[in-house]
């Protein structure tokens, strides 16, 4: 491997790794002394000499059972190491160094959110049933945006149902805890707006039920119109360029588009999903609205959309506590966001401290 192609392997994992809690670890046998690493690992240049042969290095990992961290393995499509790697149990994903870079990408995602799995699982029932259906959810609405069909409804307002009749607030807490500590998969995003915006909803006075199903599901939806944007542009980890750019600051309409074309959605939805990124002042996007021209629930989504921007983990920053959050979000309200909001979610934030909604 050239020296040119080992550096940029090493400044995408380096990249990837503080996005994704990978841990970087340069040998076999760093991997096997740190099997109490409670996050993946992945194994860097494995077809050099190394101090554990493959063959040992893949038998030792299997008898460590699951108290060891995620191993990826990285490499050149075709090497010894790289083949023999497809025939191992122990490894859990490879990364193919001459694959395109979204996929590199979504290779890492997948096997950090086995861990995310993991978290969930162990906070219970009620809250597993509730990441599996949302993320069978969410990959179906994807397949279907990206084959130009419908999103029909009544999946989406299935999900909701499981999570606002089960109404048990801890649950979600937590959950949005467990989500937020994991990557910033579109998933966990879509999960972690969806919750946030029906607990803020409930704290405001949100009792109806059509009304908390309403505030689930544009959660869960209100991003659907980064499904058009090219992986690659929305995990840049560096400067966007002008292009760039005017593609991510056109998924509010494609996000309204494909919600009108499919049909069944209440407008509020839609008007959730289209002004999220509207801001008090008029300088926001698409439209450039201002103040009360923005829905209620444009402004609610717009405070939960920053807040949890901030509190997870994304490709290109970690997460950011809650107290920094809301000393940022203070310095945006007024001319961006919608001030009684933000202390209404301050308020509910605060106010469940037993359960803190990001590592603080
Ligand atoms: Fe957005
Ligand atoms: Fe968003």
């Amino acid at each position: 491997m050239a020296t040119d192609d080992e550096q940029l392997l090493k400044s995408l994992l380096t990249y990837i790794g503080r996005s994704y809690h990978l841990t970087v670890v340069p040998n076999r046998k760093s991997v096997l002394n740190h099997a109490n690493l409670n996050s993946a690992a992945a194994v860097l240049f494995t077809d050099r000499p190394n101090d554990v042969s493959a063959r040992e290095f893949c038998e030792r990992l299997g008898r460590l059972g699951h108290h060891r961290p995620r191993i990826l393995a990285v490499g050149v499509r075709g090497t010894p190491w790289m083949e023999l790697v497809e025939w191992q149990t122990a490894i859990d994903g490879a990364v193919y160094f001459d694959s395109p870079l979204e996929h590199q990408i979504q290779a890492f995602a997948l096997v950090v959110s086995h861990r995310a799995e993991e978290a969930i699982a162990a906070l219970g029932d009620n809250a597993k049933a509730i990441w599996e259906e949302s993320r069978k959810l969410m990959r179906d609405v994807e397949t279907l945006v990206r084959a130009g069909q419908p999103v029909p409804h009544t999946a989406v307002h299935a999900v909701a149902a499981s999570v606002v009749e089960q109404s048990d607030d801890t649950v979600f807490f937590d959950m949005i805890r467990v989500l937020r500590d994991h990557h910033s998969e579109t998933l966990v995003h879509s999960l972690d707006m969806g919750l946030t915006a029906l607990l803020l909803g409930r704290h405001v006075g949100v009792r109806g039920k059509s009304d908390q199903y309403l505030l689930f599901e544009a959660g869960m939806l209100h991003d659907l119109g980064k499904t058009e944007i090219p992986l690659a542009i929305l995990n840049k980890p560096g400067k966007l360029t002008a292009d760039e750019f005017a593609a991510i600051r056109r998924h509010p309409l494609s996000s309204e588009r494909i919600l009108r074309e499919s049909g069944g959605y209440d407008q509020q939805l839609i008007l959730a999903s289209v002004q999220h990124h509207e801001k008090n002042d008029g300088t926001g996007y698409p439209h450039g609205l201002a103040s009360r021209q923005i829905s209620e629930i444009g402004r609610l989504m717009a405070v939960c959309d920053v807040y949890c921007a901030l509190t997870e983990r994304r490709a290109y920053k970690s997460q950011t506590s809650s107290q920094e959050s809301f000393a940022i979000m203070d310095t945006m309200t007024g001319h961006h966001l919608d001030p009684v909001l933000v202390g209404r979610l301050k308020e509910m934030v605060y106010g469940c401290s037993a359960a803190p909604l990001a590592a603080d």
